[in-house]
């Protein structure tokens, strides 16, 4: 392959997937199925390399899922589907039938007729002909036949209002449109939308998914109880769907914005806490940890310390690595509250410092307050502040709150190791409106919405 794509952004990208995808065919287990999501640029190069790792005929399907009824594309087709490649471990793969509804042509079709009530039904032979096994001989309203059911069926549907009569008496059994299981699933899936800015499920997360497609899968491939792996998390849309279903579930992602959105996504949507419920491995738990993550990527830790106090990353994007200085030159998140009974929101503004810090730091970060007419301005730091900055920020005074009438810290200094330890935390008033919160579960469906707004 890398002999005709050459060495280019694909072949970085399929050689990054295909490390993955050998894992991936090595822990699953033998009941077990893989789905991968890819744009039609990169699926024809996946299924090649899917074909070489989990075998040809482990290939099951290549659903075409229409993201989208229209979109404009410039001098060519609109784009408006993803493919999702469905491939199972072995023949012995977890499979359970899933239906769609029937198409409007096929309903006016074969669903003609209406009861009293206007449900519509399709007509169903009683008679027995041509049924292996026989049937039952008896008289039903002066007619003697080989019937299906035995008399007494009969007579419960004639009860229920089940069964009608054509011009020549004959009766038949009413199957009614709302009590059919719709049509065996097939492999374009049309009926469920991306999200878009509307959508009550949205998180602001780029590539997030809808729950539902995940249902889909997971309803399709495996069982209740079952372990779910999503290797690529994202804002975690499959580990929403795995625990609705009573899925057990691992999610992994490599950047800890996403580690974060899971997590309040979790505890919005299903009220659970990461250490209790579930487990979260790679996370800084010391201020080592921290110190370590800091000198790897400072934007990976600009987002794990906000994450400690809520605060949603300011400037840059999910899933980018260049996390951007906003104009006013130093603030990396923002907490929004409600301030007043009528809901006058109010912001504190975040400073995350990995590096040395002194008295300058909080006069800056006093001075962006300021300018920028936020209530609060926190500053989250690893190293320990001195004696002089302790006393700049008890200098700023205090911001009060109207709606709540508290005095908060106008400037707050919280260390890494005070967060972590617990021993600290951002004061300001509650009901945190910073991250758009997924909707709780419910017991009759969810729908999920969490994240950057
Ligand atoms: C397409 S998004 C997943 C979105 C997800 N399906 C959802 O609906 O929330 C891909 C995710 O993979 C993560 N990622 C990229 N490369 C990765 C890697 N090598 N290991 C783990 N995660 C990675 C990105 O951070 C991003 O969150």
């Amino acid at each position: 392959m890398r002999q005709f794509i050459g060495p280019n952004q694909m072949m970085a990208y399929l050689v990054m997937m295909a490390a993955r995808l050998v894992e991936l065919q090595r822990v699953l287990k033998p009941t077990g199925s893989i789905y991968l999501h890819c744009d039609p640029t990169a699926s024809h190069y996946l299924k090649v390399v899917m074909d070489c790792i989990f075998g040809a005929e482990n290939f099951k399907s290549e659903i075409v899922w229409r993201r989208q009824s229209a979109h404009s594309d410039s001098r060519r087709y609109g784009s408006v589907h993803d493919i999702l490649l469905f491939f199972s471990k072995s023949e012995d793969y977890i499979w359970i039938d899933q239906y769609q509804a029937y198409d409007d042509d096929y309903v006016e079709q074969y669903y003609r007729y209406r009861d009293e009530s206007g449900r519509r039904f399709m007509s169903g032979d009683l008679g027995a002909a041509g049924l292996q096994g026989g049937g039952y001989n008896y008289e039903w309203k002066g007619i003697v036949r080989t019937w299906r059911v035995p008399i007494t069926t009969m007579q419960r549907l004639e009860s229920e209002n089940r069964i009608f009569y054509t011009r020549n008496g004959i009766p038949r059994i009413k199957r009614f449109l709302d009590e059919a299981k719709g049509m065996p699933m097939q492999d374009i899936w049309p009926d469920l939308e991306s999200l878009r800015s509307w959508h009550a499920e949205r998180l602001g997360y780029p590539t997030q998914k809808p729950v539902a497609l995940l249902e889909r899968i997971l309803n399709a491939s495996s069982n209740p109880g079952d372990v779910v792996l999503d290797p690529f998390a994202g804002c975690g849309t499959t580990i929403d769907a795995a625990q609705k279903l009573g899925r057990r579930w691992i999610g992994i992602d490599i950047t800890h914005l996403s580690i974060a959105l899971l997590k309040y996504r979790l505890e919005n949507t299903h009220g659970l806490s990461a250490g209790k419920e579930y487990a979260i491995v790679g996370e800084p738990v010391d201020y080592t940890g921290a110190l370590q993550l800091a000198q790897d990527d400072r934007y990976q830790f600009q987002w794990w310390a906000l994450s400690l106090i809520r605060a949603k990353p300011q400037g840059g994007s999910a899933g980018s690595k260049q996390g951007k200085k906003g104009a006013d030159g130093g603030v990396d998140g923002v907490l929004v509250f409600e301030d007043e009974a009528g809901g006058k929101a109010n912001r504190a503004l975040v400073q995350v410092k990995s590096g040395h810090v002194n008295a300058a730091t909080i006069r800056d970060l006093i001075g962006t307050v300021n300018n920028e007419k936020a209530a609060i301005g926190i500053l989250i730091t690893l190293e320990e502040p001195s004696q002089p900055m302790k006393t700049a920020a008890a200098a700023a005074g205090f911001y009060h709150s109207p709606g709540w009438n508290v005095d908060y810290p106008r400037i707050q200094i919280l260390t890494v190791n005070d967060l972590l330890t617990g021993r600290a935390q951002a004061r300001h008033p509650s009901m945190n409106i910073s991250f758009k919160q997924a909707a709780r579960a419910q017991k009759d469906g969810l729908q999920p919405g969490l994240g950057l707004e």
